[in-house]
């Protein structure tokens, strides 16, 4: 039997991996909702006008809300706090070039780096921040409105442990060096629910890859989802197809209960009223063959 058949027969009841999942770079952007698939107005990044000088920063496809409601003026307020809270070097117009940056940097030593990937309204990202404070905590979130709920939650906890990234976490990947995190979160990424959607979530190589050469070796990446065809596609592509990736559970508690320093997320509180099940799963980086160890 193979590693792959063998991993796949401790999956847990329902996680069906034998359809296979579509890997893959994602096509041309369209407009639809992750939660239901349906059409909304969301952009895609935008490509230039002709007669614009075409951006330097890399066309990426893009399905998410950017914005929702209009912001209140609190709210506009808080993003202003983005001049100091937002990482040095993660923008296209400060690091054109993109050079490697050093995340530890933006906290001012050395400490750990942990990177939480769509923080949504950022309650869990803090909550990290006030028992971690010893830890550095970079988030990213395309969604303007969540961004300026985060920073509400950051003035209103005092923390000083946390950067925000207002955009796409691929463009932390592009300047994170090889093993610099150690640890990520992706807690309740869009569902998209409809199977020739599945290609956009983000259990996918285009952006496992890059996630798996920043961490570092030895580090935890939780997952935590209340869709049971993500928990396939997830075990498929993190656990199955890749070598990277050891999965930690050893029975169904470890994927049925949150981990002991867990707060519900906004996500979470909703799929729970709406009577749907959280999984919570935890993989570890392996060891990079030849490659540095963190
Ligand atoms: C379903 S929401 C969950 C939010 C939050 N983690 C929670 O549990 O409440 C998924 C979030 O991922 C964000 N997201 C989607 N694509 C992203 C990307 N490429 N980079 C960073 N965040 C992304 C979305 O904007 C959205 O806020």
């Amino acid at each position: 039997m193979s590693e792959a058949d063998a991993r796949r027969k401790r999956l847990p009841a329902g996680a069906d991996t034998s359809r296979a999942a579509e890997g893959g770079a994602a096509g041309a952007p369209v407009s639809a909702s992750p939660e239901t698939g349906e059409g909304n107005d969301a952009p895609g990044d935008m490509a230039p006008a002709e007669g614009e000088v075409a951006p330097l920063r890399p066309r990426r496809n893009f399905y998410g809300r950017r914005m929702g409601k209009r912001l209140r003026p609190s709210q506009k307020r808080y993003l202003a706090d983005l001049a100091r809270l937002a990482p040095a070097g993660v923008g296209f117009e400060d690091n054109p070039e993109r050079r490697l940056v050093d995340p530890a940097g933006w906290f001012g030593d050395s400490r750990p780096v942990w990177l939480e990937i769509g923080f949504g309204g950022g309650e869990h990202m803090v909550h990290q921040a006030v028992q971690n404070p010893g830890v550095g905590i970079v988030g990213c979130e395309p969604f303007i409105n969540g961004v300026a709920m985060l920073i509400g939650k950051i003035r209103a906890a005092g923390v000083e442990n946390v950067r925000v990234w207002p955009g796409d976490v691929r463009d932390l990947f592009d300047v994170l060096p090889d093993a610099s995190i150690d640890r990520a979160f992706l807690l309740y990424p869009d569902p998209w629910p409809k199977r020739r959607h599945h290609k956009r979530r983000f259990v996918n190589p285009e952006f496992l890859d890059p996630l798996a050469r920043v961490l570092k070796t030895g580090a935890i990446f939780r997952v935590a989802t209340d869709i049971g065809d993500y928990v396939r596609q997830t075990l498929e592509e993190v656990w199955i197809r890749r070598r990277d990736f050891d999965w930690l559970a050893e029975g169904p508690e470890d994927w049925r209960n949150p981990w002991p320093d867990w707060i519900p997320t906004r996500y979470e509180q909703k799929a729970l009223r709406e009577g749907r099940r959280p999984h919570y799963l935890t993989f570890k980086r392996r060891a990079k063959p030849g490659g540095p160890t963190g």
